[in-house]
């Protein structure tokens, strides 16, 4: 089968695009089947960044020459590029640029949580949560004596909606869940974990890390009163994550960071706060990233989101199915034919994931192994570990057979 039979995407000429993937290891042309925990990033986002440093850069919001004014224009364009591509209507107020989803977590849960949670306060997580929302908001329920309930996942990977019904209460402060599971590949229902949380007068925070880079999200039909995510797993550069909050939530929290450009006024004595977002961006912000991950969102809007997720949901059904056949190699998550996010995560049979991520390597077939920053959950599934091909645009159906087959290799290796 050839790159280019995928129903819905023009994989071949998306490749063109991706000078990275015609790297070879050992002869071997590399199969990229780690997308989940980063996306290589495309020709025109490498010239954005490139173009920023060759014409523009400057510092922001700092000088009164053309040069900042120009890269001041550009970053704070890509804040409303960014609120368009979520579906944010409160554009550039609503939209926090960051380091990453895990700083996103943590400037809700220091800047929010750590004012606002108190002894009679619940938290409540999911089971599959990343460790970017666990540990976070696990630290501050000790910081101020709130308490973490955890919605349990059931045995098929998806969330246990009785019992979210049961411990969303009216002591809940916030619930906080992740959207598509790094792990299990499960889509939540988090418009529905929104109402429940509504009705109970509680936040809901949603970790979009694996949701928003992949499919249609629109952060006002799910009524998420936060939103985070990555531009590394979205076809952006490093170093950039973004917070989505309703302004006026936004408006009543405290800063997180203090320093210059979120300051209006300050005195000796005092300071007083800049508007949203610079409020919560302190310092010299990501310009350059900022300016290629609005690029990112152009890219990505170019192919279609939708065709995005029909793309990646097709290559993980596909592969469900290839490892169905292997008698000996157990898959996570939703079965077949159940909807779930472009990842499958697996183990073959007395074979430690790690090595099999190795064997793996020496075919040039490049997945992760590990706990994903999921080690509760995976406490839970009985594993220490577990091996992951997770897909992005690039990915084509041959590629999974390559993977099969180096799994086979493997099973030869350790029989
Ligand atoms: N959270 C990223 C992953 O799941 C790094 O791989």
């Amino acid at each position: 089968m050839g790159h280019a039979e995928s129903e819905v995407l023009d994989v071949e000429r998306l490749r063109e695009d991706f000078p990275i993937l015609q790297r070879e290891f050992g002869g071997e042309q590399v199969v990229y089947l780690d997308n989940a925990a980063t996306t290589q990033t495309p020709e025109p986002v490498v010239e954005t960044i490139a173009d920023y440093y060759r014409t523009t850069n400057a510092n922001v919001h700092r000088g009164l020459h053309q040069l900042s004014q120009e890269a001041s224009v550009a970053y704070e364009d890509a804040h409303d590029r960014v609120a368009e591509f979520i579906g944010a209507s409160g554009e550039r107020e609503e939209i926090v640029f960051t380091k990453n989803t895990t700083e996103s977590e943590n400037l809700v849960a220091y800047a929010w949580g750590l004012n606002e949670l108190g002894p009679e306060d619940e938290v409540v997580l999911t089971e599959m949560e990343h460790h970017a929302s666990l540990v976070t908001w696990q630290q501050i329920a000790k910081k101020t004596g709130a308490t973490c309930r955890y919605i349990r996942v059931d045995e098929d990977g998806t969330l246990d909606m009785d019992h979210a019904r049961e411990i969303i209460t009216d002591d809940t402060a916030m619930v906080s869940v992740v959207h598509v599971s790094n792990t299990l590949g499960t889509v939540n229902p988090v418009s529905e974990l929104a109402d429940i949380a509504h009705d109970h007068d509680s936040y809901i925070f949603v970790d979009g890390a694996q949701s928003v880079p992949n499919r249609p999200v629109d952060v006002e039909a799910i009524d998420a009163d936060f939103l985070a995510f990555s531009g590394h797993k979205m076809a952006g550069p490093t170093g950039i994550g973004v917070l989505y909050g309703k302004k006026h939530i936004l408006e009543e929290m405290e800063p997180y960071l203090y320093g210059g450009e979120m300051i209006k006024k300050v005195t000796f004595e005092d300071a007083s706060w800049n508007d949203l977002p610079w409020k919560f961006e302190a310092g010299t912000p990501v310009i350059a990233q900022g300016i290629a991950l609005a690029e990112a969102c152009d890219y990505l809007d170019n192919i279609g989101m939708e065709r995005i997720q029909r793309h990646e949901e097709q290559l993980a059904q596909y592969t469900l199915e290839q490892l169905r056949e292997e008698g000996d190699v157990e898959t996570y998550g939703p079965s077949v034919g159940t909807e779930r996010g472009g990842l499958v995560s697996f183990n073959l049979d007395s074979v430690h994931a790690h090595d099999l991520s190795s064997i793996l390597n020496d075919s040039a077939v490049a997945i992760r192994a590990g706990d994903h920053c999921t080690q509760p959950l995976h406490d839970k599934m009985g594993v220490p570990a577990s091996a992951r091909a997770s897909f992005y645009i690039y990915n084509t159906r041959e590629e999974v057979d390559k993977l099969v087959s180096a799994i086979d290799d493997a099973r030869q290796l350790f029989a």
